[in-house]
């Protein structure tokens, strides 16, 4: 007869199973409300650097105002004048700064630009031009102190924004490559998911990396992670390149970092469905464990579209994109941020900065 997973699925114990979800539900609320207050409690300068844009100056509002940190805004001075008139916001006292019109700021900047990238193709005339570039002024101001984190995006393409951040800012000591992790506040709990923004291909060694990243992230979150490496197939049965570069990475990565909680490659279904793990792979290390909370992805589209999906169809609340292993905070916004979505990577960016201080 077909077996059909959930026919598979035996609950043994329905009370505990309906507590445990219930205890899940709202998780995600919990635990922003915990980087809510440890960011209110040391109020760090957040460099808003598209800050010409209703949503960026609501949430800069409520930064405000909940004394979560002090806005600096960077884009037309005019723009942001007048979008702060007509919506009765009040946002005196944050720096409003026009990289257009910041001409000396600009040529020194760009001097400093030209310092850091002269052996990489720039000149110094280009340089001090792509200062005026709101996103390279501002990842400039973050690199002079002038800042404590960067929030940008929302309106131009990720590829467009994080760029100026990579090349002013760059990476982390030790780390090679930048990704992006969302956090999934769904009804049977809180996952993460990654890379979601940034390496559109990663080798199986890049994985390693990303799973590092990615693994530090979520303990961030107080949460131990519990890391599946997803694919089409499960543990050696496919055949084609993903779930064996899938299976290379989950390899690679158990050495590397002993101490972790890694299996796959493996299906989506069955990184999250304790049952189904028990019955058919009870000798994953997962399936003792309650299976994964952290979900990796083979390719950028697979994470991409799989959050999305979550978030438009799931009815999920994500946090997001937290991008991992840049020196300082940066994060980029995704098109179409909620007010909430961008007051909460707030937070977690000036926790970040806390963090970078101690
Ligand atoms: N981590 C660290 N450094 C990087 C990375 C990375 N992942 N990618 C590039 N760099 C470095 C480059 O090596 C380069 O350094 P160097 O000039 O000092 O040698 C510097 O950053 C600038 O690199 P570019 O050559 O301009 O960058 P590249 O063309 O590799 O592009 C980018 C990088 C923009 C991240 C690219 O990989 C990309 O487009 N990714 C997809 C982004 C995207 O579209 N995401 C989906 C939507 S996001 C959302 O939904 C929220």
């Amino acid at each position: 007869a077909m077996d059909s997973g959930v026919a598979r699925l035996r609950i043994e114990n329905w009370e505990q199973y309906e507590q445990d979800l219930l205890a899940r539900v709202g998780m995600g609320r919990k635990i922003m409300n915990r980087i809510t207050a440890r960011a209110k409690a040391a109020p760090q300068r957040i460099i808003f650097a598209e800050a010409d844009n209703l949503k960026i100056l609501k949430a800069a509002q409520i930064v405000k105002d909940d004394g979560i940190g002090h806005p600096i805004l960077l884009g037309n001075v005019q723009v942001i004048r007048r979008l702060i008139r007509e919506n009765n916001l009040e946002l005196d006292g944050c720096p409003v700064i026009d990289p257009l019109h910041e001409e000396e700021r600009c040529a020194e900047y760009g001097q400093l630009l030209y310092e850091k990238r002269k052996r990489k193709g720039i000149t110094l005339h280009d340089a001090k031009k792509k200062m005026r570039d709101r996103n390279y002024f501002g990842a400039m101001m973050l690199d002079l102190d002038l800042g404590d984190a960067m929030i940008s995006g929302l309106t131009k393409e990720y590829a467009k924004t994080i760029r100026p951040a990579l090349r002013v800012i760059g990476v982390a000591e030790g780390v090679k490559r930048v990704a992006g992790m969302y956090l999934i506040d769904t009804k049977r709990g809180v996952y993460f998911f990654a890379d979601t923004t940034v390496n559109v291909n990663p080798t199986a060694e890049e994985l390693v990396d990303i799973i590092g990243l990615t693994a530090k992230t979520v303990k961030y979150f107080d949460i131990e992670p519990r890391i599946a490496l997803l694919s089409y197939a499960n543990f050696g049965a496919g055949r084609g390149e993903e779930p064996e570069k899938m299976m290379k990475a989950a390899h690679l990565a158990k050495a590397k970092y002993p101490e972790m909680l890694i299996d796959g490659e493996m299906q989506a279904n069955i990184a999250l469905n304790v049952d189904l793990l028990k019955e058919n792979y009870p000798f994953s290390e997962l399936a003792e464990k309650g299976g994964a909370n952290t979900l990796i992805f083979p390719t950028l589209s697979a994470g991409n579209i799989a959050y999305k999906l979550l978030q438009e169809l799931g009815g999920a609340e994500v946090v997001g994109p937290v991008l991992m292993g840049m020196r300082k905070p940066v994060h980029i916004l995704q098109l179409g941020s909620s007010v909430r979505e961008i007051v909460n990577m707030v937070c977690l960016a000036a926790v970040e900065a806390q963090k970078m201080k101690e």
